[in-house]
């Protein structure tokens, strides 16, 4: 039978949908929570107070905000788990303000702290996973820890500010959406969201045009810029262009300054997925998560070699964009300073507007991407565009429908993958197709309905997260509308399912509470055990009644210890 063969290869028997407040695995699998917001990593830092939202005192000390991407490492023979915090629910952080409103300094250091990234231990026990208090490798990195800043961009006067006259080190990173690992075993950040971070304590203020593109503007998301000169505009208006980048953590070196990678670009990263050529170039591909945006590859200019330098790895290279055309092929279009009339810093730090210059095609919102372990193929997660035709910003292309975005409106998404020329990550030209395009057969026809790997049984919408596991099985993790209503009927809350590339087959794995997405997956050093991320959940979970929501990274394991990826 269908279920049959698909705990064959899947190693799980498909769920069915929820729509309730809490997790749901598999038969003879089981999870439970690793780490919560506020949970403090080193001792002597207070237990998570639920009646204020935990305390502003060490907030630079304790697991962050909204998990989200993350990876695995093994230093010293310790794990440890890099992973991001990408915004904040104020009304959760700061429960006693009126509307979540932060009020002070002290609020607005408060929510700075519980974003960035976490580096933490974490061990088992017989009661399960948990976070080692104290390793010396607990870190937490937030919106005022200091980097360095790499690549093209570094000291142009673009990226220089009061603090920094030489445009070479910016305080934080933020809005970490998506993760990645590089080759050499250090972990990848990625700054989605940035421009809800800045405001104007002048509303009156001029902005450069450019900002209209990167939606930056008076208004912000969390009034930092009253408390905070660095985060307005009318005083600092050159602190958005040190955003917007990669950043590279080395996970084994808690002293480590983070590096911010310019020659990657400069856009609403969503996540990077690492590839080697087949002569040892370093290939990245990348996704800007917002409607009619692209996706983008850089190509190192240096060799890795395992053991040997890789620091500018990073600096030196080529960035592309992808142009698809509709009869199934594509190209990586150089972003060169001939085909752009641009300097290379100013495409690495308007990346957006050199990319509209060589006619890339614009996308439904490129969230994660993935490259498959056993194949020379990517994938990239375009999750929806609700609102085809009415660009986001100032001086986006036309966004009609096209090959790979093939839905005038398009709520439910779709995964497009391509297949290098030559098996060759660096190649410039590659073959694609549409490896699902979500929909609902039980209330749509046609292209709505979804493509011939839907059935009524793995019925989503919205994929973002992606993953593959050392198997070959594509993890695919949603961020959509949850109501289980018209459209969205028989899909109920957000979930993680698992695709076999080969047959084109989806199965249903993991559920999350209601308000939640499942977001960041990765794996215990011995592959029995996955991490899961469970972001803005809407009810108090995981602690239960009476409680504040908190999300949390969950571990899930087979009953009887098998590999699970
Ligand atoms: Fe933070 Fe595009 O998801
Ligand atoms: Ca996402
Ligand atoms: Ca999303
Ligand atoms: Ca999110």
């Amino acid at each position: 039978s269908t279920a049959q063969a698909a705990s064959s290869r899947f190693g799980f028997t498909p769920i069915p949908i929820q729509t309730d407040f809490t997790v749901h695995v598999p038969e003879g699998y089981s999870w439970h929570p690793v780490a919560k917001w506020g949970e403090p990593l080193f001792s002597g830092v207070a237990e998570f107070d639920h009646a204020v939202g935990g305390a502003f005192a060490d907030s630079d000390k304790v697991f962050g905000e909204n998990t989200d991407g993350m990876e695995a490492f093994v230093v010293d023979g310790r794990q440890l788990i890099a992973v991001n915090h990408e915004y904040v629910n104020t009304k959760t952080n700061l429960p006693n303000n009126e509307g979540g409103t932060p009020t002070s300094a002290e609020d607005v250091r408060k929510l700075q702290n519980l974003q960035g990234v976490t580096v933490m231990e974490v061990a088992e026990s017989d009661s399960g996973w948990f976070i080692v208090k104290d390793s010396p490798y607990n870190r937490r990195i937030h919106h005022n820890t200091p980097m360095q800043i790499a690549g093209p961009a570094a000291g142009h006067d673009l990226l220089k500010t009061p603090l920094d006259p030489d445009g070479t080190t910016v305080l934080g990173t933020m809005n970490n959406c998506g993760a990645g690992k590089t080759p050499w075993g250090t972990y990848l950040t990625w700054e989605e969201n940035f421009n809800g971070y800045f405001g104007s304590t002048d509303e009156a203020v001029a902005l450069p045009e450019d900002f209209a593109r990167y939606g930056i503007d008076a208004e912000s998301r969390y009034a930092y810029e009253k408390f905070d000169a660095r985060y307005d505009l009318a005083k600092n208006p050159n602190e958005p262009y040190r955003f917007g980048y990669i950043v590279e953590i080395d996970p084994s070196k808690p002293d480590s300054m983070p590096i911010k990678h310019t020659a990657l670009g400069r856009f609403k990263h969503e996540n990077a997925a690492c590839a080697l050529a087949p002569d040892g170039r370093v290939v990245v591909y990348m996704g800007d998560d917002e409607r009619g945006e692209f996706l983008y590859k850089f190509v190192s200019e240096g060799i890795y070699t395992p053991g040997g330098e890789t620091s500018a790895l990073l600096d030196a290279g080529q960035l592309y964009v992808a142009k698809f055309s509709d009869d199934g092929t594509g190209q990586w279009v150089a972003l060169t300073p001939e085909a752009t009339g641009m300097s290379t810093p100013e495409i690495a730090i308007m990346t957006r507007i050199a990319a509209s210059k060589v006619g890339a095609t614009t996308m439904d919102r490129p969230e994660w991407v993935a490259v498959n372990p056993v194949s020379v193929e990517g994938y990239a997660a375009l999750t929806n565009n609700k609102n085809r035709g009415i660009k986001p910003n100032a001086g986006g292309d036309d966004t009609s429908v096209n090959g790979p975005n093939p839905r005038e409106a398009n709520n439910y998404g779709q995964i497009v993958r391509w297949f290098p020329a030559d098996d060759n990550h660096a190649s410039d030209t590659f073959d694609w197709d549409l490896y699902v395009m979500a929909g609902n057969p039980k209330v749509a026809e046609g292209l709505y309905a979804g493509s011939d790997n839907i059935n009524e049984g793995n019925l989503f919408n919205s994929p973002d997260g992606m993953m593959f596991d050392s198997t070959g099985l594509l993890w695919i993790q949603t961020d959509g509308d949850d109501d289980n209503e018209g459209e969205f009927e028989g899909m109920g809350n957000n979930q993680m399912l698992a695709g076999d590339p080969v047959t084109g087959q989806i199965e249903r794995f993991l559920t999350g509470p209601n308000g939640s997405e499942v977001t960041g997956l990765t794996w215990s050093a011995d592959k029995r055990t996955m991490f899961v991320g469970i972001q803005h959940p809407a009810a108090p979970f995981p602690d239960g009644e009476g409680k504040l929501a908190r999300s949390s990274v969950i571990a899930v394991k087979r009953d009887d210890g098998a590999l699970v990826g």
